[in-house]
């Protein structure tokens, strides 16, 4: 018998939430332990803990969906476990095997079903893996030990509104570059990213977008999602750069617009004097999902897409098969969903 939680599930937003239970699991002396799952939701460090000084430090996020039969399901579990790894390579720290990965996901889930928000409601649960270089040790070096933990909370949508399109305006600041960590999901791109995020708060935008770092021509990401547009030709285009997040939800958008939507889809620079190529234009990523843009501010003039109220016929397509295989009403690509229950 699943306990009873008291929660607003149709008006979550994305706010942390306590849960019962997270999975830890602690590297030292060239190995990871068993890991387990504890109550405790405060994490114990050195203060000399590489991750607090020289941000040692990488994430995921994924989310697990409530079917319509009552099933729990992941989606795409394995690229965040392959990506994690990436991220771990990148900062020299030890990985970890996809497997476990998965499986700590799983358990996390499983212990955790109360928090699940229901078929049909709008929210999911959002699966927080995190690896941290502890271990006191001032050198600018590798940590000596590491800790792993998933813990996971509910959501709704992450830009208010959801399926409601949004504005963002065009940041000077560049949040991260290529042989940097760009393409990497380690927290020190989101600590730079802290201040152009600020601005455009402040100004009344949902986020802001980034350019290249090299030229500021072309448009990179949002500040926590990919970018797409539509063009007047109907065809699915996304910026490609060694400095941006590989998204998860990019790639399956990708893969739905050009094999279920027939559209011709591709991966190319996006000028941002050349917006008016595309008709509707999004920001998507598993917090993100897909939110549609309304308009781009740039050199103080608002570059509007399809409508700053209205959702884009293409972009609504997409949606609806992205979510719908996310919540098992249809069959998603081979290897794409894995069920927890
Ligand atoms: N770009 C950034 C900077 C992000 O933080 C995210 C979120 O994960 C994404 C893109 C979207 O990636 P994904 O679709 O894998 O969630
Ligand atoms: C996600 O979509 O999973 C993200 O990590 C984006 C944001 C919450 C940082």
């Amino acid at each position: 018998m699943t306990k009873k939680i008291n929660i607003d599930w149709e008006n979550l937003g994305f706010d942390y939430i306590k849960t019962d239970l997270r999975y830890l699991s602690y590297w030292k002396d060239g190995r990871w332990d068993d890991g387990h799952l504890t109550e405790d939701n405060t994490l114990h460090l050195g203060e000399a803990s590489p991750c607090l000084h020289y941000g040692q430090e990488c994430f995921e996020g994924l989310k697990a969906y409530r079917t319509k039969n009552g099933e729990i399901q992941l989606f795409r579990v394995d690229q965040n476990a392959k990506r994690f790894q990436d991220s771990c390579r990148r900062l020299l720290m030890p990985e970890i095997p996809v497997g476990s990965f998965i499986q700590a996901c799983i358990d996390v889930v499983k212990a955790n079903e109360a928090y699940l928000p229901p078929y049909g409601s709008g929210g999911s649960l959002y699966i927080r893996p995190i690896m941290l270089g502890i271990g006191n040790s001032i050198a600018v070096k590798p940590a000596s030990e590491y800790l792993f933990t998933v813990f996971c909370m509910p959501v709704g949508a992450y830009f208010k509104g959801g399926m409601t399109p949004v504005n963002f305006m065009i940041s000077d600041y560049d949040r991260a570059a290529c042989n940097g960590t760009g393409q990497q999901k380690v927290g020190g791109n989101y600590a730079a990213s802290l201040i152009a995020h600020d601005i455009a708060a402040k100004k009344g935008f949902a986020d802001c977008v980034y350019l290249d770092p090299t030229t500021h021509t072309k448009i990179e990401e949002v500040g926590a999602a990919n970018f797409f547009g539509i063009t007047k030709d109907n065809r699915f285009i996304t910026p490609i750069s060694c400095s941006i997040l590989p998204s998860i939800t990019k790639y399956s958008l990708l893969y739905l617009a050009e094999n279920v939507l027939g559209m011709d889809v591709s991966e190319e620079d996006v000028y941002i004097d050349e917006l008016d190529m595309f008709s509707e234009a999004g920001a998507c990523g598993t917090a993100a999902v897909i939110t549609p843009i309304g308009g781009i501010e740039y050199h103080n003039r608002l570059h509007v897409f399809y409508s700053e109220t209205e959702v884009g016929p293409v972009t609504r397509k997409l949606y609806d098969t992205l979510i719908a295989i996310q919540l098992g009403d249809i069959e998603g690509p081979e290897g794409w969903i894995t069920k927890v229950k």
